[in-house]
Order: structure tokens, then C-alpha cells, then sequence
């Protein structure tokens, strides 16, 4: 293997022992961090990732509450749970899990969390702040993603930065934040002509497709960062948007799926419900 892993598992617990004690410090203060998980349904990609943000919730000392609500939820309904967390001096986090079924309006339903309490960073406010360069919460994935290029130690300035994937959640956020880096960005989606002419040039390539192996090794400049955003099912198996076996012998980093970005997001939504928590002290 040529390239060097960026092993989420290692990063997150070092972060996490960090974010443990800074919970401690809080609470004897008189503040325990609070996160609100809201799961419509029985998604069961959903299921996953809300036990894992239990789990890091209790690793850390915070207060975690999981709300499961039936399939069959109304709008109205969701909308006055969100409100009531909203007005719950107990909780300084609310995440509505993703996707919701169907007939529920997702952005809707976001508009409705405060934007003090929205530790995903969905909110157009907080998304807003991002893309004008001002302090708000950012998005838990890119968020994860940047550190993990950070820790390369790679300079990042000037350098070219290729998003393949163009959603609220992951592609612009991360091209926005490699922006501030100053890379040299490209977001790249389904419409793109000739994908591989641009991945091929990319310093840091990030894959947030939603498609197992798409990324392959002649799609990859040598010695590029890779960061493998995708978390897909195949035969049973978890496997990314990167064709790892073969990318790795390619870049120079590259982050394995699972145990990469998807424990890194977890993470940072850690260190946003953490923050959060602060903020109610300052
Ligand atoms: N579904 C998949 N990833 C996420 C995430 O980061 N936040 C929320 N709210 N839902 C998701």
C-alpha cells in the first residue's frame, strides 16, 4: 500500500478524550451537554446511525435522548416536537435524522430548530454564516472531513481540491470549507463532462457520490489526499464511493470506509452539541 490512512478511529478518539473532559469541565459548572436525536420511521441505515451517536454520547459524559416517532408522523407533529426541545433548557442539541419518510417536508422541518440548538448546521442561517465566511455551526461530515485533511499536514493553500457530489449536506459545505483553505475548488456532480479529467488533477479529492467503488485508481493524480465520504451496502458489506483496494496504491492518503469519515462525523456532532452547551454560558 502506497498511501498513508487516515484512520477516523484513531483521530475520533483522541478527539473524543478531548471533548470528555471538556464535558467534565462543564458540568461542574452546573451544564451537561444535551443532544436530542429525532428518528421518524425505521430507516435502517437510520437505526445505525443513531445508536453510534448514543454510544458517543455516553463515551463523553453528555445527556443523550432519542425520540422515535411512528412512519406515519404528521408534519405538525414533528414540527411541535422539534419546538418543544427547542424550549427544553436540558438540551442544547436537536438533530432530525435524515432521511425522513416521504411525505414529511424535510427543509421545513429544519427551519423550525432554533439555530443556537442545530448541531447538524442544516439551518439556512447557519449554512448562510458558512458560505459568507462568519462564525455558526458547520456541518458535522465536511466538518470531519477537513480535519482529517488537516492532519495530513499537507499546506493546503493553493492547492487543487475536487468535491464529487453536490448536496447541502456534504458537497457544498466541504467545497466551501477547502475555499477557506485556500484550495482551489471544483464540485463536480452527475451532470459533470468527463469526471475523471477533473479527479485526475485533484490535490484533495473528496468523494461524497453515494456510490460503491466509483472512484477508481486511473481517476486519482498520484499522491492525492482521497477522503471516501460514501457509506453504501453491498452483499451485506459496508463499502465507500472509493475503490480502495486499488485507490490506495494510488494516493498518498486515503481514508477507509467504515472507520473513517462516518466516525469522524460522529464526532464533530460531539463537539457541536459541546459547543452549543458553552454557548449557554457565555
Ligand atoms: N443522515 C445521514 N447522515 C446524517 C447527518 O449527518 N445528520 C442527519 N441529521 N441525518 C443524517
Amino acid at each position: 500500500m502506497a498511501a498513508q490512512l487516515l484512520d477516523g478511529k484513531v483521530m475520533s478518539d483522541a478527539l473524543r478524550a478531548e471533548i470528555a473532559e471538556k464535558v467534565a469541565a462543564l458540568k461542574a459548572k452546573g451544564v451537561t451537554p444535551g443532544l436530542a436525536v429525532i428518528l421518524v420511521g425505521e430507516d435502517p441505515a437510520s437505526q445505525i446511525y443513531v445508536r453510534n451517536k448514543g454510544i458517543g454520547c455516553e463515551q463523553t459524559g453528555m445527556h443523550s435522548v432519542t425520540i422515535r416517532m411512528p412512519e406515519e408522523t404528521t408534519q405538525q407533529e414533528l414540527e411541535e416536537q422539534i419546538r418543544a426541545l427547542n424550549n427544553d433548557p436540558a438540551i442544547h442539541g436537536i438533530l432530525v435524522q435524515l432521511p425522513l419518510p416521504k411525505h414529511l417536508d424535510e427543509a421545513a422541518a429544519l427551519a423550525v430548530i432554533v439555530p443556537e440548538k442545530d448541531v447538524d448546521g442544516f439551518h439556512v442561517q447557519n449554512a448562510g454564516k458558512l458560505l459568507n465566511g462568519l462564525n455558526g455551526v458547520v456541518a458535522c461530515t465536511p466538518k470531519g472531513a477537513l480535519e482529517m485533511i488537516r492532519r495530513t499536514g499537507v499546506n493546503l493553500s493553493g492547492k487543487e481540491a475536487v468535491v464529487v457530489g453536490r448536496s447541502n449536506i456534504v458537497g457544498k459545505p466541504m467545497a466551501v470549507l477547502l475555499l477557506q483553505e485556500n484550495c482551489t475548488v471544483t464540485i463536480c456532480h452527475s451532470r459533470t463532462a468527463d469526471l475523471a479529467a477533473h479527479t485526475r488533477r485533484a490535490d484533495v479529492l473528496v468523494a461524497a457520490v453515494g456510490k460503491a467503488k466509483f472512484i477508481t485508481a486511473d481517476m486519482v493524480k498520484p499522491g492525492a489526499i482521497v477522503i471516501d465520504v460514501g457509506i453504501n451496502r453491498v452483499d451485506g458489506k459496508v463499502v465507500g464511493d472509493v475503490d480502495f483496494d486499488n485507490v490506495k496504491e494510488v494516493a498518498g492518503w486515503i481514508t477507509p470506509v467504515p472507520g473513517g469519515v462516518g466516525r469522524m462525523t460522529i464526532t464533530m456532532l460531539l463537539q457541536n452539541t459541546l459547543e452549543a452547551a458553552e454557548r449557554t454560558l457565555a
